[in-house]
């Protein structure tokens, strides 16, 4: 029997759609504080092969989600790629900055990722005997856009704005800088799934900050470079593209990129999706993550709302973007319950 979540992106319709969280390993669960602080710091923890295993499978234990989503973080890319990283706690990351030809020309060559990433491709391993035999493993990478704005900014930035100025001010640096995310991600998901992931994700976390030509440029044409590459090593690998905030341009995306399956978030509404993505093919979405934190009557007539919307085509149920460490397990738990039964 094959696994539900691949069912799905197959594009079968089921009964009840199977269920992961974005961030489904984190801050809001007591045993991923436990483990994180036995491993150190963020980056530690995702370069331990066995702590980024044990919190990996934490929340299914608690849960029974049907997918596992490797723990790591989209800027391990770039770290490998020779940028410095560090995390602020309480603020987030922080990378050496990519300013102009002289700042690329220090990065390192595609070839050199492996060195640097070669424990996460060993977290892989592992959770792939690890597994129950319904849950599929998810592997991932930031898309090139969302990684080039955190390696131009050196950290997370309200409007992509100095990212959005190198493309103006230096779109020649700029273009090279993308052309070697694009590289570096089919390698790094390419070892991914060689290991053992059944399914990639490619997270654009800040599609939505480019519009018209650039969407084209720089959302949709180094994920469907990258998907068709992925497809020409590893035939049939089933592919999930998440351009938040993308709005109209999620119209036409799975299309456009060759992904099996468009993830949206919240600022859509699952009746919009049902009307004008889900036509194409397999969606993923949308409950608003505060409802995590919420719960009660609102958060359960909001799953049953976003199931029944989607019900008459392939759903992968999810939040609009990741949990927040401010959730509460219990609620967690509910939405399941409230997905599965009535
Ligand atoms: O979803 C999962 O459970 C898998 C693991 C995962 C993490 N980050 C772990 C993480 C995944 C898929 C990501 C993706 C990621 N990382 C994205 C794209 C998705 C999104 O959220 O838009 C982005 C933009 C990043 C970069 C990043 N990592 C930021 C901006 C931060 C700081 C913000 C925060 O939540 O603290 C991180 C840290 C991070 N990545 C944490 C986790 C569990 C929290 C770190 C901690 O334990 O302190």
């Amino acid at each position: 029997m094959t696994k539900p979540l691949l069912r799905s992106l197959a594009g079968e319709t089921l009964p009840v759609p199977p269920v992961w969280m974005m961030r489904q390993a984190g801050r809001y669960l007591p045993e991923y504080k436990a483990t994180r602080a036995q491993a150190g710091d963020f980056l530690s923890l995702c370069y331990n092969p066995d702590l980024a295993t044990e919190v990996t499978l934490q929340p299914l234990r608690r849960f029974g989600f049907d997918a596992a989503i490797l723990f790591a973080d989209i800027l391990l890319v770039p770290q490998a790629l020779g940028a410095d990283l560090w995390f602020v706690t309480g603020e987030g990351p922080r990378l050496s900055t990519i300013t102009g030809p002289a700042d690329f020309a220090r990065l390192k060559g595609v070839d050199d990722i492996h060195d640097t990433l070669a424990p996460v491709y060993q977290t892989v391993r592992n959770l792939s005997g690890a597994l129950p035999p319904e849950v599929a493993l998810i592997g991932f990478a930031g898309a090139p856009w969302t990684v080039a704005t955190y390696m131009i900014a050196g950290q997370g930035t309200p409007d992509q704005g100095p990212a959005h100025a190198l493309k103006r001010d230096d779109p020649a640096t700029f273009d090279a800088l993308i052309d070697l995310l694009t590289k570096a991600t089919i390698e790094y998901l390419s070892a991914q799934i060689e290991a053992g992931a059944e399914v990639v994700k490619l997270f654009d976390s800040w599609a939505g900050s480019l519009s018209g030509e650039d969407f084209a440029r720089y959302a949709v044409a180094p994920t469907k470079t990258i998907i068709a590459e992925l497809k020409t090593r590893h035939p049939g690998i089933p592919v999930i593209a998440f351009p938040r905030q993308a709005g109209d341009n999620y119209i036409g995306f799975h299309a456009a990129t060759g992904a099996d399956c468009v993830a949206v978030d919240d600022s859509v509404s699952a009746e919009w999706v049902a009307r004008n993505v889900q036509p194409d093919g397999c969606v993923q979405g949308n409950l608003a993550s505060h409802h995590m934190v919420t719960g009660g009557e609102a958060m359960v007539s909001e799953v049953r709302r976003i199931r029944d919307a989607l019900s008459g085509g392939p759903h992968i149920f999810n939040l609009g973007h990741g949990i927040t460490p401010d959730a509460d397990p219990d609620n967690v738990a509910l939405m399941i319950e409230t997905l599965r039964g009535a």
